[in-house]
């Protein structure tokens, strides 16, 4: 058996010790004589799955108790609609549309009301998250939106934005339990799980109560009210029942390692590794600017399309895949969510030390 180091921005790379807990589970679920897939979602094994899965959720993070959890299906783009389904109650929202995720998630809202764009940094490729401090939003909206660490980009809010009274949105997806957040200040949080958290077929959406609305936009379907699921504690039908349980073992693994403070310390070492070789390289340079880099997402260029491809290509043969940028963008980019491991990142660094040393 050979693991690489998979360096996609999603569906990405698990710890091996939840990959091999699973394997040991498989045939025979703590003998129930059946593995998570063929179990009831009504069964006391799984009720068992889903609520300790939620309360590991609710200690990494210091949930409230005023805020609900669900683990939903649809992924992070069906909350794009049902974000303003459920939240738009005046019609109104404003969205910091700073890269392809905010803007999709802004394009969705407008089909149901009115979403106002208050900050955009397309005017620069996306390559900065715009100044929180100097935006005023509108205090009449229904809730600001972000987009709190863009995939693609590789930027991320390292300040979040005032305001006010009104709740703040924000999708995670790409940083989700990457570092602790003060879940107090958001009015509703959501990411897809694909990235740092688990398989792809989950969503959490953690929302305060008084966002829990009984009276939605009319036609909101019924499995998309989070009032719905609020009541059904996520089984309005049947969930994505080996998604959370594989959710819950990266919960249990994340408290393990000493929770989000400790996870976070791993994670700055390891974008520190990255980001000082590129600052001193003289082939390799980062694209997204200094103060609003990710941890998570790390896009890089050479500057010329036919060493980008040689370098994606030669970097298999080093065991680093999944490298390439997006589609949209080119170039390379690693994401390095909780689970690659500080040798993945010292071996990418080691290769682009030779492969500049052949092209400079
Ligand atoms: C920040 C962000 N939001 C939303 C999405 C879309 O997620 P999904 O494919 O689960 O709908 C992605 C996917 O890569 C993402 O990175």
């Amino acid at each position: 058996m050979k693991r690489v180091f998979n360096f996609s921005a999603g569906p990405a790379m698990l710890p091996e010790e939840v990959l091999r807990e699973a394997q040991a589970d498989m045939l025979d679920y703590k003998g129930s004589g059946m593995s998570v897939m063929e179990m009831s979602h009504r069964s006391a094994e799984f009720k068992e799955i889903i609520e300790t899965a939620e309360q590991d959720l609710r200690d990494l993070l210091s949930i409230p108790e005023n805020y609900q959890v669900l683990f939903l299906q649809g992924g992070a783009t069906q909350q794009f609609a049902a974000i303003p389904m459920n939240l738009m109650r005046k019609k109104k929202a404003d969205y910091i549309v700073s890269g392809s995720w905010s803007k999709k998630a802004f394009k969705e809202a407008k089909l149901y009301g009115e979403a106002n764009c208050v900050a955009s940094s397309e005017d620069g490729n996306f390559s900065y998250i715009p100044d929180v401090d100097a935006l005023t939003f509108n205090e009449d909206a229904d809730y600001v939106y972000i987009c709190q660490n863009e995939t693609i980009y590789g930027t991320t809010y390292h300040k979040l934005p005032e305001t006010g009274d009104v709740p703040l949105v924000a999708d995670v997806s790409s940083m989700f339990l990457s570092e602790p957040m003060d879940v107090s200040r958001y009015g509703l949080i959501f990411g897809g799980v694909q990235k740092n958290i688990g398989p792809a077929g989950v969503v959490i959406v953690i929302v305060r109560d008084d966002l829990v609305h009984d009276d939605p936009l009319p036609f909101t379907p019924t499995i998309m009210r989070y009032a719905t699921q609020v009541e059904a504690k996520s089984l309005s039908n049947t969930p994505p029942c080996y998604g959370i349980y594989i959710c819950g073992l990266v919960f249990k693994w994340l408290k393990g390692i000493g929770g989000l403070a400790a996870m976070q310390k791993r994670n700055i070492e390891k974008a520190n590794l990255l980001y000082d070789f590129l600052d001193q390289s003289e082939l390799f340079r980062a694209t997204a600017r200094k103060e609003d880099r990710s941890l998570m997402n790390v896009p890089f260029v050479t500057g010329s399309d036919e060493l980008d491809a040689l370098f994606v290509k030669e970097a298999k043969g080093h065991d680093i895949v999944s490298i390439k940028g997006h589609r949209s963008v080119g170039g390379m980019r690693a994401s390095i969510y909780n689970a690659m491991p500080r040798e993945g990142v010292e071996a990418l660094v080691a290769f682009m030390e030779e492969f500049e040393k052949a092209h400079r």
